[in-house]
């Protein structure tokens, strides 16, 4: 048996433990996993690069993917999608392992549907947004890197008595703003899910400084709607294959607002792609192993069109078409947990 793997999308942390995962599962099992090279790209122009027990051995603890990544929608050119088709022959696959978010299993299924061609979907991201699945690897590593960030920010915010606004990533998910917000004792989260009511976020922070808190810290998710906002350009306004604008620059504007409502002394970061880089945790490692074993095994038992996921403790299959096109937002309740700390 012939098997392709490829990463899509956004890197994250953990990318290589799932094709190590993989390709040792597929490996021991008789069969043999061939790379494509830049996620669809690749599988459209037919890069590839042979993957063994051996060559994939040291890679568990390496940030980013061996394999390279892009933002390719092969749907987005008819001649695209045949040219796909023509590499899967040419190479003589017999099934695809796709790790990636949304996008890129959403490309997976519809391949599956549309031309009954083999796939497996494997769910990545730091934002944690892609449903079906507990947890997506990535997300504990980016949460510990921005809670690092918040914990040093801290202590030069106590310093100059100012207020640090943090800006994560996450797109339309607020789940990285707000755990690390809560890991890092932030004293106002704003998130996607929730309407941001600012005059509220500025009162806690004046009455906390009149009561003898000297600093603070508010995390801002890049993807938090604000009023504000109208006219407000942000950082760029790319488009990537998939019509995803790209986010980022909500955390200047917020910190001018604060600035300008509290009269006091504001800074803000935009972590940006710091939160993709670097070694994966040790969650994100063994998240990453189990995922990349249980795609293996789906493989070998021929159960395509299928997605491996977390629930609860256990590594699962569930339907690629159930996962995809609805993203697992972060719950109001989630939400209103770490709200009893900014009333
Ligand atoms: O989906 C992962 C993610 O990191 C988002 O959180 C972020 O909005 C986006 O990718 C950034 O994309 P790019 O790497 O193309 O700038």
């Amino acid at each position: 048996m012939k098997v392709g793997i490829l990463t899509g999308g956004g890197d994250c942390p953990g990318l290589n433990a799932v094709i190590r995962g993989v390709v040792r599962t597929v490996s021991n099992g008789g069969g043999e996993v061939v790379g494509l090279l830049r996620g669809w790209r690749g599988a459209i122009e037919g890069n590839t690069t042979p993957l063994t027990i051996q060559n994939t051995e040291e890679i568990l603890w390496e940030g980013g993917t061996i394999l390279g990544s892009s933002r390719t929608n092969p749907y987005k050119k008819p001649e695209d999608v045949q040219q796909l088709l023509a590499t899967f022959e040419k190479l003589g696959l017999d099934a695809l392992v796709a790790i990636g978010g949304d996008d890129t299993l959403g490309v997976a299924n519809r391949l599956y549907h549309d031309h009954k061609l083999n796939t497996i979907g494997c769910p990545k991201t730091i934002d944690n947004d892609l449903s079906c699945t507990d947890v997506t690897f990535g997300f504990d590593t980016s949460l510990n890197i921005v809670t690092e960030a918040i914990d040093r920010l801290r202590t030069t915010a106590k310093s100059h008595q100012r207020i640090i606004v943090v800006e994560t990533m996450g797109r339309h998910a607020g789940w990285i703003a707000c755990e690390s917000g809560m890991a890092g004792g932030a004293d106002y989260i704003l998130v996607p899910e929730v309407p941001a009511d600012l005059k509220a976020m500025c009162d806690v922070l004046k009455q906390r400084r009149a009561a003898g808190k000297t600093y603070g810290i508010v995390v801002v998710s890049e993807g938090a709607v604000i009023a504000e906002q109208e006219g407000f350009v942000t950082q760029n306004a790319r488009i990537d294959d998939f019509g995803h604008v790209s986010l980022g620059g909500l955390g200047q504007l917020v910190a001018e607002i604060i600035e300008k409502n509290t009269g006091i002394e504001t800074r803000y970061v935009v972590l940006g792609h710091l939160q993709r880089g670097g070694s994966p945790s040790a969650y994100d490692r063994v998240l990453g192993t189990r995922l990349g074993v249980g795609a293996g095994r789906l493989v070998l038992q021929k159960k395509f069109g299928r997605m491996v996921a977390l629930q609860g403790t256990d590594v699962v299959d569930v339907a690629l078409a159930d996962a995809v096109g609805k993203l697992k937002t972060l719950s109001p309740e989630f939400y209103q947990d770490s709200a009893e700390f900014f009333k």
